[in-house]
């Protein structure tokens, strides 16, 4: 059962990547996902005379500026009336004080795939970004967070660095920021403990494929989706989760969870929608609330279909809403699933074995 379920494992994880994946850096340039420029509101009056001479100014988006794929090692002067700087694939490994000092009302900066590292960021190069938004400084080599950022910032992305640490309060008054992305770093959950608090507008926070074995303190309430798979957490405290308002989308996959390190409500949140514990070593189904609608347990150690992990009464209105349950590559055969099943997942229009 287990190898059966290999491949059509990987077809659906990497649908359910794709889905998830806002991040598109097809082509650089002016196409692809998070690079396109809001140009919506802009209007064509000829590109910047000041442009600089190596980047592209598109006379259609005069406030865009870009300057990505270029091998720069720094970055080259930017004009007054700059908005959208794209930096991103370059050989950029230090920003200046000045770097910025022209555009401060700079809302987009994208510096993805450069060579940063925090000792060559000048300690007030973001200073004059007073109304900076989205700040993309993925694949560098930075070993902190870089900041402190403004206010205004919405959107925050640091993926695929070596952050071991985030400087407790340098994301402190960030009302406004909404979705953050630290992936693919060394932060473990002392590193992120307070970090961060306050963050009231927080929707979306991705912390996989980090060095957690605890889940950190100090999380917004306010987050709906929230990331951690691929660290090595071993148990969750008594009502970890339930401390979440809106919580919908939760993930947990590739970490070190078993049976002793999940109180019996530790997954049972009336908000959930989706909820994944793949690849863990779990000998027995979480209870979960009967709103959620996607499970994900593959690859565990399940011995046992238990109907009370999703339904403890039956009847009219009680029912559980799961569409899609996951349990391939466990211990458990159609011939083990009861009967009772049905009157409890009676939407179930998938379950894998
Ligand atoms: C500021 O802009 C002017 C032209 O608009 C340019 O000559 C100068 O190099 C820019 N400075 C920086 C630090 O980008
Ligand atoms: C950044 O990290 C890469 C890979 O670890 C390394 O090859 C490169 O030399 C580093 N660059 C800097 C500027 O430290
Ligand atoms: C936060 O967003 C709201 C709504 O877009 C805006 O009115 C407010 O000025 C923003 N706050 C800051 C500090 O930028
Ligand atoms: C989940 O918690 C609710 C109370 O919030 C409870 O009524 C329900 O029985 C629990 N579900 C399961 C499957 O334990
Ligand atoms: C799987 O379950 C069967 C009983 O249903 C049991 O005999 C067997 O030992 C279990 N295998 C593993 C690997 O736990």
């Amino acid at each position: 059962m287990r190898l059966h379920s290999i491949p059509f494992f990987v077809l659906l994880f990497s649908i359910a990547f794709c889905y998830y994946s806002e991040y598109d850096y097809g082509g650089g340039g002016y196409g692809g996902g998070d690079y396109d420029s809001p140009y919506a509101h802009l209007s064509g009056e000829g590109g910047s005379p000041n442009c600089a001479p190596e980047c592209n100014c598109p006379a259609n988006y005069p406030s865009a500026m870009y300057c990505d794929n270029l091998k720069l090692k720094t970055i080259p002067p930017v004009p007054k009336g700059i908005q959208y700087l794209y930096l991103q694939n370059n050989l950029i490994e230090s920003i200046d004080d000045d770097a910025f000092k022209n555009v401060t009302d700079l809302k987009w900066l994208i510096l993805d795939r450069n060579q940063l590292t925090n000792a060559k960021i000048k300690k007030n190069a973001f200073s004059p970004l007073k109304e900076l938004q989205k700040l993309y400084i993925s694949y560098n080599n930075l070993t902190e967070l870089v900041g402190p950022l403004p206010k205004t910032m919405d959107d925050l992305r640091a993926t695929n660095n070596k952050i071991s640490k985030i400087t407790p309060n340098i994301l402190e008054g960030l009302e406004n920021l909404t979705v953050v992305h630290l992936q693919h770093n060394a932060l473990k959950e002392d590193s992120i403990s307070g970090a961060f608090k306050g963050l009231k507008s927080l929707v979306y926070l991705d912390l996989s494929y980090n060095e957690m074995s605890k889940l950190p303190k100090g999380i917004p309430p306010s987050v709906s989706m929230l990331y951690f798979d691929n660290n090595k957490i071993s148990n969750v405290p008594d009502e970890y989760f339930q401390g979440f308002k809106a919580l919908q989308y939760l993930r947990l996959s590739h970490n070190k969870l078993a049976d002793s390190g999940v109180p019996g409500n530790a997954f049972n949140v009336s908000t959930l929608l989706e909820l994944d514990l793949s690849f863990n070593s779990l000998g027995s189904i979480p209870a979960v609330n009967e709103g959620l609608e996607n499970y994900y347990l593959q690859v565990n150690n399940i011995q046992k279909f238990s109907v009370s992990s999703f339904c403890k009464a039956i009847g009219p209105l009680d029912y559980s809403k799961i569409r899609h349950l996951r349990l391939d590559g466990n211990n458990i055969t159609r011939a083990d699933l009861p009967q009772e099943m049905h009157n409890c997942l009676r939407v179930a229009n998938d379950i894998e074995l």
